[in-house]
């Protein structure tokens, strides 16, 4: 009995092809609304354009600084591309770190810091006073009416950083540097620097997709669909906000009362629902409900509710990679869950954990691929083929981690959307080189007046 109870709150986590199909569709359509002057304000999923027109072509050259902020490390980068028979990338980077005060301090302090943190880069490089051309990866929604310019519209995934909504970051940027000159060419999206990364060795790599603290994804649309810029013709990389999708209700009757819980209780309740269902931020915590609700009602743990398990956060992406990793023993997953405190667990216990850890993250997955199906669909439908052959590149700690996502994504896109010929690349070198290409190509078409 006790096993139907728990199987039948498990099931409102599951989701049936159905469903998923419903997922897709809703997503075409509001993918649609976002490109539309006339739906455009009133639409969940923002489809930002990016002034990114081309994917990289092999021409691009030069040195070039690169910051990226907004994934689990903020970097800073020195990017080296050269051209012709010596064609590659070179790269240097440090890690530094964004303390939890400064991401909810106020803005002023954030760019301080990370004014510092260039500083600090170039004197470790030993180029201090070197003045190169920018990139700014900063993965959060930014409105865009040019390549050097982006209007933060909301923070996400925990920053809440004062007085920074409605600015420009490049500005924001620019205020914390003082009297030194930066010149930054070009603000960057992480799907798009990700895209772009993987576009410089795919030339059929099209769209980006970030699977780690947050999720989004971004493709290369038609211009003349893209009505809030001038101009028919050509592609434009379009920033879609997917995560936001679900913010007015298309996603409800697939939430459980263990999403709305996660909403509730993070820092932008109501805002990101499809990324609360699927990224690395939120995944630990709907397991962490789930258990909870399991041992309230004396299903887990014998029924004894830690204080341990009371605390947010305590399900990391890693945690949950290990737990649901085949070659992990019962005995092993135990011994994560003593790690995480929860010492009183027997081997049953540890089955059940498991069990939870794959229905949230599997039901991740298959969300994931539904919402790409929607994408790879649309770009078929835009060159009205019947067949469409496209390079997708991913990054992101939740794909790159976990043992089993990237094979539930993929079965999952298959099925929705067959007419589709779809390859994964994982990047391997991050959205800071794509920030650089995109970068190179603004420079060179600024020294040609263009
Ligand atoms: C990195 C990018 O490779 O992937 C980041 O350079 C990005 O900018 C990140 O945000 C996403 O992964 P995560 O898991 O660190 O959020
Ligand atoms: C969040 C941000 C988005 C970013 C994504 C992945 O959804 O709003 O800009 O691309 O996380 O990092």
């Amino acid at each position: 009995k006790q096993q139907a109870e728990r199987q039948s709150i498990l099931d409102t986590l599951r989701l049936g092809r159905e469903q998923l199909v419903a997922v897709k569709r809703r997503l075409l359509e509001e993918m649609t609304r976002g490109l539309a002057r006339e739906t455009h304000s009133s639409a969940a999923v923002k489809m930002l354009p990016t002034y990114v027109r081309s994917t990289p072509d092999g021409t691009e050259r030069g040195d070039f600084l690169a910051l990226d902020l907004g994934g689990t490390n903020f970097r800073v980068l020195l990017v080296r591309v050269r051209q012709g028979r010596r064609r590659g990338v070179e790269m240097h980077n440090k890690i530094y770190a964004i303390p939890q005060d400064l991401m909810q301090g106020t803005g002023e302090e954030l760019f301080d810091h990370i004014v510092h943190c260039i500083a600090d880069f170039l004197e470790y490089m030993g180029m201090r006073g070197v003045s190169l051309p920018l990139g700014f990866t900063f993965s959060f929604p930014c409105h865009q009416t040019r390549l050097n310019q982006g209007i933060l519209l909301k923070w996400t995934k925990g920053f809440r950083a004062s007085g920074c909504e409605g600015e420009d970051v490049v500005t924001l940027l620019k205020d914390a540097i003082h009297r030194h000159e930066v010149n930054v060419v070009a603000v960057v999206n992480d799907t798009v620097g990700t895209m772009m990364t993987c576009g410089y060795d795919d030339p059929r790599c099209e769209v980006g997709l970030i699977v780690g603290t947050g999720t989004n994804a971004c493709y290369m649309e038609e211009m003349r669909n893209v009505e809030l810029v001038e101009g028919n013709a050509g592609l434009m990389c379009i920033n879609m906000e997917w995560g936001a999708f679900g913010d007015q209700g298309e996603l409800d009757e697939f939430c459980t009362e263990f999403d709305r819980l996660v909403d509730e209780r993070s820092s932008n309740p109501g805002k990101q629902r499809y990324e609360k269902m699927i990224s690395g931020m939120y995944l630990g915590e709907i397991v962490r409900n789930v258990l909870l609700d399991f041992t309230a009602k004396g299903l887990l743990f014998r029924g004894k509710l830690s204080e341990r398990l009371k605390t947010r956060g305590i399900f990391e992406t890693k945690f949950l990679s290990q737990i649901e990793s085949d070659r992990l023993a019962l005995r092993q997953v135990r011994t994560i869950l003593q790690h995480l405190g929860l010492t009183s667990s027997t081997c049953e216990d540890s089955i059940l954990v498991k069990e939870v850890c794959s229905v949230v993250s599997r039901r991740a997955a298959q969300l994931c691929g539904a919402g790409l199906a929607a994408v790879v669909d649309k770009i078929r439908q835009n060159r009205n083929l019947n067949h469409l052959q496209v390079t997708v590149g991913v990054d992101g700690t939740l794909y790159k981690l976990h043992p089993h996502f990237s094979t539930v994504l993929r079965e999952t896109l298959r099925d929705l959307a067959p007419q589709c010929e779809v390859t994964l690349v994982q990047s391997e070198d991050g959205s800071g080189k794509g920030a650089a290409l995109i970068t190179a190509v603004a420079c060179r078409l600024r020294e040609a007046g263009l």
